[in-house]
Formats: C-alpha cells, structure tokens, sequence
C-alpha cells in the first residue's frame, strides 16, 4: 500500500510567511493552516529531500529569530482517495460580488451578473484557494475599467489576466519566470477563448516586455520581488494607474520601503494576508 507522510510544523505565527515563502519554492501550493502548517507528501526519495532542505531553512531561519520556539512533527496517514479529495479541494468559490473561480469539472450555474472564471488546478499557482490571489482579485473588481491595459507580474496559472479580461480589460500582459506557468496561463486563456486578448511571455519581472503604458499592474509576489518591481513602474504604469499587489502580511508591508511616487489608495486584509493598491502620482501640479 502507498504511504504518506503527514508533516506539521508549529513556528511563530509572525515566522509563517517565510515558511510558506520556502514551501512555495518547493514546488508546494496546498497546505492546511490551524495551529501549525501542515503539508503531506508521499514517501518516497522526494519526501527525504524536502526533510532536509526544511531542516536548512528551519536553521538557517531560526539563528535570526529571538525566540527560537519550534516544532515538525511527522506521521504516516493511511492511503486516500487523493484524486478525489484534490477534486474536492476546489470547489467553485466566489470572489468579489461577481467572480466566480472554479474547475472545469465543477457544474456551477452563474447567477445574473456573475463571471465565471475557469482555472484548471495544476502545477502553476494561482487556483483562487490562496487569499493573496482572492484579495488581487477583488480589488481588480473593484477598480478595473473597461478597455484598459494590465500586466500581470507573476502570472502563474494566468487567474489574474483571464479575470481581467472578463471583467472588461482590452488586454493582458502576463510575465513569470516558470515555463510552466506560461504554458499552463496559455492554457486556461484558450478555455475561456481569450487568448486573443492575453499573452503571456517567459521573462524576470518587467525585464523582457518592452516597455507599455499599462492602466494597471497585477503583482502577487514576495516581497523582495515587489520591491525590485518598483524601479520599473515610471515604464509601464500610467500617470493616475494602479499596482495591485499581494503576497506579503501586515508585517512585511510595514518594512516595505514604497517609492515617493505612488500613494496608497486602499489596502484590505485576509486572514494574515495583505493586499494594497497604490496610485502612481500624477506629474501635474495645479496652480
Ligand atoms: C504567488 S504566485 C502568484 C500567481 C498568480 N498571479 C496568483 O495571483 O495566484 C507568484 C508567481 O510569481 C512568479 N515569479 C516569482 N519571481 C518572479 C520574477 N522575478 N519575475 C516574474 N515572475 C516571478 C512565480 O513563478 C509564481 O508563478
């Protein structure tokens, strides 16, 4: 019979967006949250590699931390129907007052005024199970209009230039530095038939797309990388455009260093998560 591991780490609740942060560096998109975050895997040669590069990160990390209070603990869980929990782990969700995420094999009947967003859950993220990806997605809702340009930095399964596409922009630029998430972003474009409008380009952050007047800029990302995405925004953002971002908690945004030529414009919370719009500043002065 095939064996699992369970694996439940219990770290500072301020420490977990560096947890995660790793996790997601491996390769690893669902985990529980309660107490601790806990992950599974199967037992097998890649279980024993993720044991120790967790171990490096716990060192690594904890040598920084002035209370030094953790714990892994690690069981084995009976066989399960994985294909059909990990069908079940996405059931259609709503977000905003009219998106609704779901998978292609979830029957959903949109109600009136309701844009049904179709992602197949695979390797890249972005499923609308993380609350970064729901608070990008519901302030785009919010202050999208129709016929505008957005760029995507870190499109990962393209959830948020095929959300912008549906609530009315002319196009989409989507950027990851994974292959496979522009594969897959292509992929669920041409579901919703959108691929017309979207396109989607291998490259590190703003780097590799020349330079476009976008009225919006998508970014749910870590940190450092939306602080290295700065530098770029007088190329690609409008006078009076928004960057949407997430992918950092109230800790992390309190360090955040943000340009002088962008004000914030509203900032909403989700469970330890944190998403904020800022407005580029106009250059104009009024006498
Ligand atoms: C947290 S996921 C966000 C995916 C999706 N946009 C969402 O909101 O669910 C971050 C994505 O950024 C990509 N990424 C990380 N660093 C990047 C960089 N320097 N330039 C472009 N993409 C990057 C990752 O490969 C990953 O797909």
């Amino acid at each position: 019979m095939k064996r699992w591991a369970r694996i439940e780490i219990k770290i500072p609740r301020e420490k977990r967006e560096s947890l995660i942060g790793f996790l997601l560096i491996q390769g690893i998109e669902k985990w529980e949250e309660n107490e601790g975050i806990r992950v599974y895997s199967p037992w097998n040669s890649d279980l024993i590699l993720f044991l120790r590069a967790l171990q490096d990160f716990l060192l690594r990390e904890i040598s920084s931390w002035e209370e030094a209070s953790w714990s892994i603990s690690f069981s084995f869980v009976p066989q399960r129907d994985w294909g059909r929990e990990w069908r079940d782990a996405f059931p259609p969700r709503k977000v905003g007052d009219r998106l609704v995420i779901k998978p292609p094999w979830a029957d959903y009947q949109a109600r009136k005024g309701e844009v049904i967003l179709e992602i197949e859950p695979r390797s890249a993220f972005g499923t609308g199970e993380h609350p970064s990806t729901r608070l990008v997605l519901s302030l785009l809702e919010r202050y999208i209009k129709k016929g505008d340009l957005v760029i995507d930095v870190g499109c990962g399964s393209g959830i948020l230039s095929l959300a912008a596409l549906l609530l009315g922009a002319r196009r989409a630029i989507g950027v990851d530095v994974d292959e496979i998430a522009i594969e897959e972003s292509k992929e669920n474009a041409r579901r919703l038939s959108l691929e017309e409008k979207a396109e989607f380009h291998r490259g590190n952050l703003l780097k590799d797309i020349p330079p476009t007047e976008a009225e919006i800029i998508l970014c749910n990302i870590d940190l450092p990388s939306l602080k290295a995405l700065f530098p770029y925004l007088p190329y690609y953002l409008k006078e009076g455009g928004l960057l949407i971002a997430s992918g950092f908690t109230e800790e992390g945004y309190k360090i955040l260093e943000v340009p002088e030529f962008i004000e914030e414009v509203r900032k909403e919370k989700e469970g330890d998560w944190i998403g904020v719009v800022w407005r580029r500043k106009s250059l104009q002065h009024n006498p």
